[in-house]
């Protein structure tokens, strides 16, 4: 075969391979045994040199022709390989499919329900306070007439941190701080934050939420108190709440009282559909918070005369929000699983 035979032979060759290339490295494999600088086009054109002067140019011309016909076939199978693979990739993309929303935070359900308590409240007229999580003796206990031998005081129930210092065990420690600060009455102020227990079991945990509520003036009364409560718990849990009060006993509070409310769940009942309703244990009750009148002892430490009256309550945050929403277990709230938080989105 001539040489100008051989180069044209190169076209039906490549032609023949080009069915088989099924993928753009194929191709270059191809571009490359035919059109690299050792490949078959160059193979050929080394032997020009043994062609007698005059076939050279014809030579070189077909050449030419051979290697622009190459190049254009390598470039079509190349359109036409890309072309193929985003009809497929359009193809497996299915447009009806849903988007993907983007990651949303949300609250904690304990920070849900305290800013909802605070919102209440705040709107009664209370002001908003924070205060120190690790305490005085002082502001813990002395002050709010904790006699020195009181249990609260106790190893069992306080996380000291060092002689005199305390974790505060309750919010009301801000009883003394909001009053101290005014340095005279009226004050009505609220105070949310963590509180400390030496405390660990299924219903109870070291760490938990309490909000304390605290109004001083002159001919404030039980009745007040009271009012206050119950406002507060119809905004929390519907306006067919009932509450009832218990009395009781805190050292900084006289009287005290400890308030229900009746149970959610059965509607006061204390059963549901003849079950035994098992949230309040068939009592129709609730117990939701401590409260009381200052104990005179406690305007004494702060410097408050005698004719000041007020009253204070406090309540667990966990609680409330587990009986708000019909959570069984206190854990869930530290597991920080998401699957539970959002719930509350
Ligand atoms: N501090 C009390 C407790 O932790 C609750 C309370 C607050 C009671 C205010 C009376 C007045 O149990």
């Amino acid at each position: 075969m001539n040489l100008i035979a051989e180069l044209e032979s190169l076209v039906e060759k490549l032609k023949q391979n080009l069915v088989q290339a099924v993928s753009l490295s194929d191709l270059e494999e191809l571009r490359v045994s035919f059109m690299g600088r050792k490949g078959q086009l160059a193979g050929l054109m080394s032997q020009l040199k043994d062609l007698a002067p005059e076939e050279r140019p014809a030579f070189g011309q077909k050449a030419n022709e051979i290697k622009n016909a190459l190049t254009d076939m390598l470039d079509r199978r190349i359109e036409e390989l890309k072309a193929k693979k985003e009809a497929e990739s359009l193809a497996a993309f299915d447009p009806s499919l849903p988007g993907r929303m983007p990651w949303q935070g949300s609250l904690h359900p304990i920070t849900m329900v305290m800013e909802e308590i605070c919102a209440v409240l705040e709107h009664l007229g209370y002001d908003v306070a924070s205060g120190p999580e690790v305490e005085t003796d002082f502001y813990c206990f002395e002050a709010l007439n904790f006699p020195h031998d009181h249990p609260a005081r106790d190893m069992q129930d306080t996380l000291y941190v060092s002689d005199g210092i305390v974790m505060r065990t309750h919010t009301s420690p801000m009883q003394v701080r909001s009053m101290l600060g005014s340095k005279k009455p009226p004050v009505a102020v609220i105070a949310p934050g963590k509180v400390y227990r030496r405390d660990s079991d299924l219903t109870h945990t070291p760490m938990f939420h309490q909000i304390e509520g605290l109004l001083v003036g002159k001919n404030i009364t039980f009745t007040d108190l009271r009012g206050t409560l119950a406002y507060l718990t119809r905004c929390l849990f519907g306006q067919q709440t009932k509450v009832r009060f218990r009395p009781s006993f805190f050292p900084f509070t006289e009287p005290s009282a400890e308030v229900d409310v009746s149970c959610i769940m059965c509607n006061g009942q204390g059963h549901i559909k003849g079950e035994p309703c098992r949230v309040c244990k068939t009592t129709g009750w609730l117990e939701i918070l401590g409260c009381g009148m200052i104990d005179p002892n406690v305007f004494k430490h702060v410097g408050f005369d005698s004719e000041c009256t007020g009253f204070a309550f406090g309540m667990g945050v966990e609680r409330i929000t587990m009986l708000k929403y019909g959570i069984g277990d206190l854990r869930m709230f530290f597991e920080n699983d998401l699957r539970f938080l959002q719930q509350f989105v």
